[in-house]
């Protein structure tokens, strides 16, 4: 049985991941933080779901704390890793640029050298981004396309993406950069702009509140579906060789047409609910991103199956059902 071990599994594409992993017959280890609350709640379902014994295990353990990765990768000795694990939001990036980059960049070079120093060969999955075309130089964006990372997240996954990039080249190792465009869910975080739209949206429904305020309408995004964007992450390490690719969908989309989508969905007019914060504007913003993945298509045989118009309205299914549950709990006063 092959052994996989997931940082950031209990994030949005971690929890996708290993639910991919355990379909495929692996044993998971997933790496998550101490924290003074539960904050498994998209990978309880994998320990209900499990009758016999459990194939997901957890361990304690941090980005920033390199004895403890080198411990963990000793310990359990994986056949394959993925580094999902980060700070992923780009506005908090520029409130703590520190632990930013000492998790997303430092983060990365900490785990390539558990793996280097690994009396197993390991292959390798860094989790790279879109973020670091920025102010793009074209459009769409390939492997080729020069970066140009324009927050402190971006610097980061830039370090990262040549870190990865170098340990395979100096050290011969099984690494992979996977330049994945946006990709939501029902489980993506609630302040990334989808989630925020979907869930201010089916609320606003309900009569649960009023407005949605929102930044930059105009930025535009290559917004996929999660589920798709994982299997991408295995197929890359299934290769002969390593190499990096970028996953997207190949369309572009501003944030004030997924609002439009979703209000339309719930037969509302937008332009009654939203209101500009500028609050949310960021010190330096990424226009537009639109990606090329005919390399994943040809070489991996990968190609996303969700729609735009479908990922906008599975958000809003599930995010209402949530909405429905709050106002029958509202009603009855609890
Ligand atoms: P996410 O939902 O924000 O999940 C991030 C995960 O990283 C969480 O499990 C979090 O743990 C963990 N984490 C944060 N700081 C850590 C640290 N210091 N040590 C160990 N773990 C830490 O992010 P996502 O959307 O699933 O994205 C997964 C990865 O892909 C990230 O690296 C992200 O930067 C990258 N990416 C995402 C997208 C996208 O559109 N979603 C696109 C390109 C690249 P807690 O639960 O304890 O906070
Ligand atoms: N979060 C947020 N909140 N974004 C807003 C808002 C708002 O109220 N209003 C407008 N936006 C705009 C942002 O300025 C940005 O241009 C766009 O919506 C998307 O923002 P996010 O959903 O926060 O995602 P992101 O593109 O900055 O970053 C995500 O995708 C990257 C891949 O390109 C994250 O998942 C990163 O971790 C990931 O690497």
């Amino acid at each position: 049985m092959k052994k996989a071990l997931i940082t950031g599994i209990t994030g949005q594409d971690g929890s996708y991941l290993a639910d991919f992993l355990l379909n495929k017959g692996y044993q998971v280890w997933g790496i998550i933080r101490r924290s003074s609350s539960f904050h498994t709640g998209r990978i309880d379902h994998l320990y209900r779901d499990l009758h016999e014994e459990p194939q997901l295990r957890l361990v304690y353990g941090d980005l920033t704390d390199g004895s403890n990765l080198s411990a963990i990768v000793n310990e359990i000795r994986p056949d394959e890793i993925y580094n999902l694990g980060a700070q992923s939001h780009v506005r908090v990036s520029f409130d703590m640029p520190i632990f930013t980059v000492d998790t997303d960049a430092l983060g990365t070079l900490r785990l390539l050298e558990a793996v280097r120093s690994s009396d197993k060969a390991v292959k390798f999955y860094q989790a790279s981004s879109s973020e670091m075309y920025g102010k793009a130089t074209e459009v769409p964006q390939t492997e080729m396309t020069p970066f140009y990372p324009r927050s402190p997240y971006g610097c980061a996954k830039v370090y990262s993406f040549w870190q990865t990039v170098n340990y395979r080249e100096a050290y011969n190792l099984f690494v992979c950069n996977g330049i994945l465009f946006n990709h939501e869910s029902p489980r993506r975080g609630e302040t990334f702009v989808t989630r925020k739209i979907t869930m201010a949206a089916t609320r606003i429904k309900c009569g649960l509140q009023s407005k949605l305020y929102l930044g930059n309408l105009d930025a535009k995004r290559d917004w996929g579906y999660a589920g798709d964007y994982v299997e991408a992450m295995w197929l890359m390490l299934q290769q002969d060789k390593p190499d990096d690719y970028v996953v997207a969908t190949g369309e572009s989309h501003s944030v004030r047409e997924f609002v439009a989508e979703v209000f339309a969905y719930l037969d509302m007019d937008w332009q009654k609910y939203v209101e500009i914060d500028p609050r949310y504007f960021r010190p330096s913003e990424v226009d537009l991103l639109q990606g090329d993945a005919s390399k994943a298509r040809k070489v991996l045989g990968w190609k996303p199956k969700v729609t735009f118009k479908e990922l906008a309205r599975i958000m809003t299914d599930a995010d209402m059902g949530i909405a429905e549950r709050e106002k029958i709990l509202k009603d009855h006063g609890r």
